[in-house]
C-alpha cells in the first residue's frame, strides 16, 4: 500500500506513538504499519552484542587518506556488515569540525576543514546506502567539545556557522542524500539544536532540500512540543508515556497540526521502506583490501633514511603497544571486535630477527645493549582515558613514561622510529631526535598488518594530515572559548586550524595536508587554466621515480590577500595512484560551487583578488595563479574594462590577444613585432592587465580606433 494511503488510515494516537523510539535503538515499529528500523552506533563498525564486528580504520585515519574512493569502498563493506548483522541504520558518520585538538570526540570526526570532511563523508554515506543500510549524519550542529555537551550554549556568527560548521553537512545532504540527520545536544545561538527552526527548517529543509528524518541525539529533547513544532521528526530513545500526551496537548493548543505530523510520519515510513528493500549485493568485508587502505592512510611525518625497514636488519621493538595496540576510541562508538592484529607479530612475519621489550622503562643494561640493533622501533599510544565521548582530552601528549622512553632511546641510538597511536592532534616534540615518525591513528581490526606493511614498505604510506599538529596547545586559536565553560563564543570565527596558522604565520609542528611517502613523486607540467569567470582547470603530471607503487595527493587552495579572510582555504583535492616508474596526469576542475560562501545569510560568489594555488600541503605551494574573481556580468564588458579581465579568462583570451597583442608589444617593447613576452615580466604584466582596453588605441599604429573598439566589445560580449 502507498505510504500516503497508510497514513490516511492511521489513528492519531498511533501516529504520535511513531514519533518516539520503540526501544533504546529502534523506531518506526507498529503492528500492521511498520516493522521497525533497527539502529546501531558506528561510525567505524556495527556495534553488535556478540563482538562479531570488524573495527574499520577510524574516521580520523580515513580522513588522512584524502581518498574519496577508499571511503566509498569502506562504506560499502560497512553497509554490508550492517545488513548481515540485522542493522538497518548506522548512527554515523559524525562530521563535526575539529575546532580544538582537545575535543574528546575528534577521533570520530574527519577534519578541521569542511571541504575535506564533506567530500569524504559523502562518499562514505553513498557506499553504505548502496548496500541498503541507512545512515544518520551527526551531530547537527556545533558539537565541537564534549565537556558540558548536554547544556552547551554556542554563539557563532552566521557567516562562520554557515561557511565552517554547516558546510560539510550541506555537502553531504545535497550530494549523498543521507536518510537521517541527528540534532545535537548543543544550543546554537540561543536555541537548542533540537528546537532550532533556523537549522532544522530554514537551512536543512528549505535551503538544502533535505527529505529524510530529523532525529534527536539521545535524550537531547527538553521541550517536546517546541522540538516537534520546529523541525524534529523522531525523538530518541524517548518514552511514549511522556511523549504521546505531550504531543496531544501540543495539538490541542494548536502548536502542532495533523498535517505537520503526517509529514513526519511520511518521512519515517519512507525510511522504513528503504531499509526493508535490501538489495542483494556481493559486497563482503575484504581483510586484504582493508589492510591496504589502512596502511595507505597512515601519515609518514618524518623519514630521515630509516624507513622502510629491511628484512635483513636486526631490529628492536619497544613498548607493549606494539603487541596490544589501541585500535579505537571510547564512548558509544566503541565496538567489541572479532579480531585485533598485533603489529609486533606481523612485523615478525617480515623479519624474525626482531627482539622485543614491552616495558617503557629501560634498564642501563638494556640501553647499553642497544648498539647491537640496526634500528629501534618504539610504539607510543595516548592514555585510554583520552579520546572518548562525554569528556574532552586533558592534554595532547603521550604518557610521560613513553615520551621519556623515546627521548632516552634517541640519546642511545641513531636510528629510532616512532609509531604513534592516537585519535587527534598530538604534541610531537618528544620525537624530535627520532629519525622516523609514523602516525597510525586508531587503525582498527587490520591495523597490525597494516603497520607492518607500512614499516617494511609493502604499502607506501600515502596519508596527509587532515588536521594541523600544533607545536603546543598554547597555539590553538579557540583556547579562550573552549572547555569548562557553558557559554562558548566561537570568537575565532573561521580562523580555525590551518586557516588560522597560515594567516598569522604561526609555525606548526606538522601542517594540515602534510605527509611523506616512500615514492619519489615529481610534479611537472603544472597548468592552472582559467576556463570561465569561476571555472578553472588545474592539471599536472605526477611522475613516480621510485621503486614503490603509491598515491600522491594534490590540493587546491584559494589564497586571499585580505587581512580579514583566512589566507588559505582548501577548494578541492585529488588522489592519484601512480605505479613505480610510471606517470599520470591529474586534473582538478573548479566551478562556481567552489567559490560560493555565505554572507549575511545569503549565498554569494567570492569576488576580489585571490590566487588559485596547487599545493602539496597548506605550507607547500607548488604553483599559483593570481586571479580577479568577478561575477560574469556582461555589463562590465565595455571599452574601459581592464585588459587583464580578458587575458586571464580562457574564454576571452585568444580573441583579446588577436586584437591587442600588437598594440601591447608597441606599448611594452616599442615594436609590434618584438619577440619578448610581456607576461613574463611582473611590471609589464601587471601594467597591461590593469590598463583599460581603450588605452591601447594609442599604441595600435592606427589599427584600432573608437569604431573598431566598439565592434570588439560586441564580439567579446557574444563569447
Ligand atoms: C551520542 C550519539 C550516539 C547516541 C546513541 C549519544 O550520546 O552523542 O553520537 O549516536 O548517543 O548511542
Amino acid at each position: 500500500m502507498k505510504v500516503k494511503e497508510i497514513i490516511k488510515r492511521m489513528k492519531i494516537e498511533d501516529k504520535l506513538r511513531l514519533l518516539t523510539g520503540y526501544d533504546g535503538f529502534s523506531a518506526v515499529r507498529l503492528d500492521g504499519v511498520a516493522t521497525g528500523v533497527q539502529m546501531a552506533d558506528g561510525p567505524n563498525g556495527v556495534k553488535t552484542k556478540d563482538g562479531s564486528a570488524t573495527c574499520f580504520p577510524y574516521t580520523c585515519l580515513m580522513a588522512s587518506s584524502w581518498d574519496r574512493e577508499s571511503c566509498y569502498e569502506l562504506g560499502k563493506m560497512l553497509g554490508a556488515e550492517c545488513r548481515t548483522a540485522g542493522v538497518d541504520l548506522l548512527l554515523g558518520p559524525a562530521i563535526n569540525i575539529k575546532r580544538h585538538p582537545l575535543c574528546g570526540r575528534n577521533f570520530e570526526y574527519y577534519s578541521e576543514d569542511p571541504v575535506l570532511t564533506g567530500a569524504l563523508a559523502s562518499r562514505f554515506v553513498k557506499g553504505i546506502r548502496e548496500e541498503g543500510t541507512a545512515t544518520c549524519v551527526k551531530h547537527f550542529a556545533c558539537n565541537n567539545q564534549e565537556n558540558g555537551r548536554w547544556a552547551l550554549e554556542c554563539t557563532v556568527d552566521d557567516d562562520t556557522l554557515r561557511n565552517l560548521y554547516l558546510k560539510a553537512f550541506e555537502t553531504v545532504v545535497t550530494q549523498a542524500k543521507p536518510d537521517m540527520i541527528m540534532a545535537s545536544y548543543s544550543s546554537v545561538n540561543g536555541v537548542p539544536a533540537t528546537e532550532n527552526a533556523y537549522l532544522l527548517k530554514t537551512v536543512l529543509r528549505e535551503e538544502w532540500g533535505f527529505e529524510g528524518v530529523v532525529v534527536s541525539d539521545w535524550c537531547a529533547v527538553e521541550n517536546l512540543s517546541s522540538a516537534f513544532q520546529n523541525g524534529l521528526d523522531l525523538e530518541m530513545p524517548g518514552n511514549a508515556k511522556i511523549t504521546v500526551p505531550a504531543l496531544q496537548k501540543a495539538m490541542e493548543n494548536g502548536v502542532l497540526t495533523e498535517a505537520e505530523i503526517d509529514g513526519k510520519i511520511e518521512r519515517l515510513l519512507r525510511l522504513e521502506r528503504f531499509v526493508k528493500e535490501k538489495p542483494q549485493t556481493a559486497t563482503v568485508t575484504d581483510g586484504e583490501v582493508l589492510r591496504k587502505r589502512t596502511a595507505e592512510a597512515f601519515v609518514l611525518l618524518k623519514n630521515e633514511g630509516v624507513l622502510p625497514l629491511l628484512r635483513t636488519e636486526k631490529l628492536l621493538v619497544v613498548g607493549w603497544r606494539a603487541e596490544s595496540p589501541r585500535i579505537q576510541g571510547g564512548g558509544c562508538a566503541e565496538l567489541k571486535t572479532k579480531s585485533q592484529s598485533s603489529p609486533l607479530a606481523e612485523m615478525r612475519k617480515y623479519n624474525e630477527n626482531c627482539d622485543y621489550i614491552p616495558a617503557y622503562e629501560l634498564s642501563a643494561e638494556k640501553l647499553s645493549a642497544l648498539k647491537k640493533y640496526d634500528k629501534v622501533v618504539v610504539f607510543v599510544c595516548v592514555s585510554d582515558k583520552n579520546d572518548s565521548e562525554a569528556f574532552d582530552r586533558k592534554d595532547i601528549c603521550f604518557p610521560a613514561e613513553q615520551t621519556a622512553c623515546v627521548e632516552t632511546l634517541c640519546r642511545h641510538h641513531e636510528k629510532v622510529v616512532v609509531v604513534m597511536q592516537n585519535g587527534s592532534a598530538v604534541e610531537t616534540r618528544f620525537a624530535e631526535n627520532a629519525k622516523g615518525l609514523l602516525e597510525t591513528y586508531y587503525a582498527g581490526s587490520y591495523g597490525g598488518g597494516a603497520v607492518a606493511d607500512a614499516l617494511f614498505g609493502k604499502t607506501s604510506p600515502a596519508g596527509r594530515l587532515a588536521e594541523s599538529f600544533p607545536l603546543s596547545l598554547s597555539q590553538v586559536s579557540s583556547n579562550a572559548n573552549f572547555g569548562a565553560k557553558k557559554k562558548i563564543v566561537y570568537e575565532e570565527r573561521e580562523f580555525v586550524g590551518y586557516r588560522y596558522y597560515t594567516t598569522y604565520g604561526v609555525k606548526t609542528a606538522y601542517p594540515f595536508g602534510f605527509g611523506l611517502t616512500y615514492c619519489d613523486f615529481k610534479t611537472e607540467e603544472i597548468e592552472i587554466k582559467r576556463t570561465g569567470a569561476y571555472e578553472f582547470e588545474i592539471s599536472c603530471v605526477v611522475k613516480n621515480e621510485s621503486a614503490f607503487d603509491g598515491k600522491e595527493t594534490l590540493q587546491v587552495y584559494l589564497q586571499s590577500f585580505s587581512p580579514f579572510q583566512p589566507k588559505l582555504r582548501l577548494l578541492d583535492f585529488c588522489k592519484v595512484a601512480v605505479e613505480k616508474g610510471g606517470k599520470k596526469r591529474a586534473v582538478i576542475r573548479l566551478d562556481k560551487s567552489h567559490f560560493e560562501r555565505y554572507e549575511n545569510g545569503k549565498k554569494i560568489l567570492l569576488t576580489g583578488k585571490y590566487a588559485v594555488c596547487l599545493a602539496k600541503s597548506s605550507e607547500e605551494i607548488l604553483a599559483e595563479e593570481r586571479v580577479t574573481l568577478e561575477e560574469e556580468n556582461l555589463s562590465i564588458i565595455n571599452e574601459k574594462t581592464p585588459l587583464g579581465f580578458f587575458l586571464c579568462n580562457e574564454k576571452y583570451r585568444a580573441t583579446a590577444l588577436k586584437y591587442f597583442e600588437k598594440a601591447i608589444k608597441v606599448w611594452a617593447f616599442g615594436d609590434e613585432n618584438a619577440t619578448g613576452d610581456f607576461e613574463k615580466e611582473e611590471f609589464l604584466k601587471n601594467s597591461v592587465y590593469n590598463m583599460p582596453m581603450r588605452s591601447f588605441v594609442y599604441f595600435a599604429n592606427g589599427a584600432l580606433d573608437e569604431e573598431k573598439l566598439k565592434k570588439i566589445v560586441e564580439e567579446l560580449k557574444t563569447l
